[in-house]
């Protein structure tokens, strides 16, 4: 069996980021988001993985390397275009042989892993197997409908109901979805769909299994969700303090303080992860946060936040709450007058103040 993660795509709803970088390597607590769907796949006993990579692939294969680290063995294979998933899998054949395999949407999270998932496939061997969640509004997703516990049917972002059953981004397929991949035509948004292609083989009478997810799921490609997994994943971690704290502050709950980060005269509240180099003067970091490497906060307080590495924070009148700050990224108040704003931002950049 083979692993199949899908690290193209354009990344619009999380620009500015994904101008400068790929997102499925924004970091969530601290880890790009690709390594923990690396980690599933390894965690299940596949060791071979392809990574479908798109405009961004120097800095994924960067991150990446040959899997090693992983005990994997890592291929890319380019995509020219974000063209469909169904797409990506089309010009993955060569690589994939007539081998079953799992595919993992690279920007996806899953806090109970794969391994289950592929162990049902491989007992019952059906076309393919396909991941879903219950959600509150399926109007949004992509939802299967059930019958006698197998799928029979597969809308996108339905407008009639049937049923709250989502699809997750992890899929299992036999060789057959390679027919399938063959015969759909581009959808209204000019992509192949994985929901056409899994729906040809449910026409072909072929059996698509569900597997309902344990646990949560997160797809992380905007801000709130990054947000969000961010959350759930920090209140993983456990405490573990190896930075230099001074007498002076407070580090209340689970939180990680990497290596060679600095804390002095603040308060950090967990769950939270300050990363290696990082200094943290005379300021509050608040529950949900991640701090990279190398950030620099200084008299200004922050919650509920992703800062990625180098960027840095200083002197700040009001708390930074619900935010993702690129890296490099500098915020910082002047005492000159006038009193006004000052800005320079990159294109489809947001600044939300409140008062
Ligand atoms: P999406 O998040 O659905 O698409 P996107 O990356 O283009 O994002 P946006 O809607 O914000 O513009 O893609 C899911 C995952 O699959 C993501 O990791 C990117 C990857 N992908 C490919 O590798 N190739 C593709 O052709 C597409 C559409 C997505």
């Amino acid at each position: 069996m083979k692993g199949l993660i899908l690290s193209g795509g354009r990344g619009t709803r999380l620009r500015p980021l994904t101008y400068t970088s790929a997102k499925q390597l924004v970091p969530v607590a601290n880890k790009p988001v690709l390594f923990y769907g690396i980690e599933a796949i390894a965690e299940a006993g596949i060791t071979d993985i392809g990574i479908v990579v798109g405009d961004t692939q120097a800095e994924i294969r960067a991150a990446v390397g040959d899997g090693s680290r992983w005990g994997v063995t890592v291929q890319y294979i380019e995509q020219d275009a974000p063209r469909g998933l169904a797409h990506a899998v089309k010009i993955s054949r060569d690589y994939i042989g007539n081998e079953p395999f799992v595919m993992y949407l690279g920007d996806n999270l899953l806090n109970k892993g794969i391994t289950q998932f592929v162990r049902e496939f491989e007992a019952q061997k059906p076309a393919a197997q396909i991941l879903l969640t219950r959600v509150p509004d399926p109007q949004m997703f992509g939802v299967a409908q059930l019958e006698n516990g197998k799928v029979v049917r597969l809308v996108e972002k339905p407008k009639e109901p049937i049923g709250d059953l989502a699809l997750v981004g992890v899929y299992m397929f036999g060789p057959d979805v390679f027919e399938s991949v063959n015969r759909i035509t581009p959808s209204v948004r000019n992509e192949l769909e994985i929901t056409d292609a899994i729906q040809d083989l449910i026409d072909r009478g072929l059996t698509v299994r569900p597997h309902i997810v344990e646990g949560w799921w997160k797809d992380t490609g905007k801000l709130e969700d990054m947000l969000e997994a961010n959350r759930l994943i920090l209140d993983t971690l456990e405490r573990r303090i190896e930075g230099d704290v001074d007498a002076e502050s407070r580090v209340e709950g689970k939180v990680v303080i990497e290596k060679g980060a600095v804390v002095e005269r603040s308060i950090i509240r967990g769950p939270a992860i300050i990363g290696h180099g990082a200094r943290i003067v005379h300021a509050y970091v608040g529950p949900f946060t991640s701090i990279g490497n190398e950030v620099e906060i200084k008299d200004t307080e922050v919650e509920h936040s992703i800062v990625l590495e180098g960027a840095c924070l200083r002197d700040l009148a009001n708390r930074v709450i619900d935010s993702l700050i690129g890296r490099n990224v500098r915020i910082w108040r002047e005492p000159v007058k006038p009193s006004a704003y000052r800005f320079m931002l990159g294109d489809n950049s947001e600044v939300g103040i409140r008062w």
